[in-house]
């Protein structure tokens, strides 16, 4: 007998593969039944726009490019945006659908961009409000880890902010569920990622060693990065990058307790045995590098005694 589940995804299969509807009409600026604002983005599978619905709600349109769009990624990234919509800081689902111009997911919109336009308008954030930022997502994808599900692809592009600053990751094209057997994708695929935030295994192509530490490894590096204002690892092309994650030691950070160095450091191991082995363990060890009593220059000085 074939399981709901089964039932459930071959019907979705079929629905992505079916002829598309018409868009509302005929023209560039609306995809099914979004009109299409401005461009806000893209990445190496889609395009995405800021629009509105009927409603005059503002949302998010990301349009999968038509080369990739019958492949898995999209199928991907649907299955598991619909599985974690519900979760606090992950980029929430609200539709999709296939127009004219190829299939489409609607996101809630992410007004404040993502980490690398704040990058490319801060430079660097201070240690602490980098921490902070970092905690707020490491504790997002907790929930993730603990579901077995590995997101693959962190970097400053996939990782949004809402309008008070919250953070929320986005881009599930390459995540992985590791209790699904069959949703392995090509290496093709897993080198789409930005080569920098990837770890040695997933740039080896390491599959037995993939796991929520592949995440960890992308987290350090974006928390160097927030901190120091350059990637703990880089190259003049994607060899030499290559090169930087698998051989080079990382920096010092500047300005930064040695505690947190030392975490970053811990996270950006070579050896994923060496790193916190899920992003929960990651933010226990921020928490307490952000408790006060570990960095004394910054404690508030001891109230002055009463009488
Ligand atoms: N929900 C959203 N709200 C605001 N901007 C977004 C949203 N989703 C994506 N973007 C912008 O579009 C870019 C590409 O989106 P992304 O989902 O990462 O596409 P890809 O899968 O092609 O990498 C992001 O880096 C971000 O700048
Ligand atoms: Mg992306």
């Amino acid at each position: 007998m074939i399981p709901p589940e089964a039932y459930a995804r071959l019907a979705k299969i079929a629905w992505v593969h079916a002829p598309p509807t018409e868009d509302a009409s005929e023209s560039e600026d609306v995809i099914g039944r979004y009109r299409i604002c401005e461009r806000l983005g893209a990445g190496s599978a889609g395009v995405v726009f800021r629009a509105v619905d009927p409603d005059g709600q503002e949302v998010a349109v990301k349009l999968l490019r038509r080369r990739r769009s019958r492949g898995s990624r999209y199928m991907r990234e649907l299955e598991l945006l619909e599985r974690t919509a519900e979760r606090p800081g992950v980029v929430a689902l609200l539709d999709a659908g296939r127009s004219a111009r190829g299939p489409f997911l609607v996101l809630e919109l992410a007004v404040g961009g993502s980490l690398r336009t704040l990058l490319s308008r801060e430079k660097r954030l201070g240690w602490r409000d980098a921490s902070e930022l970092l905690l707020t997502v490491a504790e997002s994808l907790a929930a993730l880890h603990e579901e077995g599900i590995i997101h693959r692809d962190l970097k400053p592009e996939n990782i949004l902010l809402q309008d008070g600053g919250q953070p929320l990751i986005s881009d599930f094209g390459l995540a992985k569920d590791l209790g699904d057997a069959d949703g392995e994708l090509t290496s093709a695929g897993i080198a789409m990622g930005t080569i920098g935030y990837m770890s040695p295994e997933l740039l080896d192509g390491n599959r037995d060693q993939l796991g929520p530490w592949t995440d960890v490894f992308a987290l350090g590096s974006l928390l160097y990065e927030l901190i120091a204002g350059k990637p703990p690892f880089s190259g003049k092309n994607l060899r030499e990058a290559a090169r930087s994650v698998r051989e080079d030691e990382v920096a010092d950070l500047p300005d930064t307790p040695p505690r947190l160095s030392a975490l970053v450091r811990r996270c950006l191991a070579k050896d994923p045995t060496q790193r916190y082995e899920q992003a929960g363990d990651l933010a226990s060890a921020l928490r307490d590098a952000l408790s006060p009593a570990d960095n004394l220059p910054e404690a508030e000085p001891p109230a002055p005694s009463e009488g």
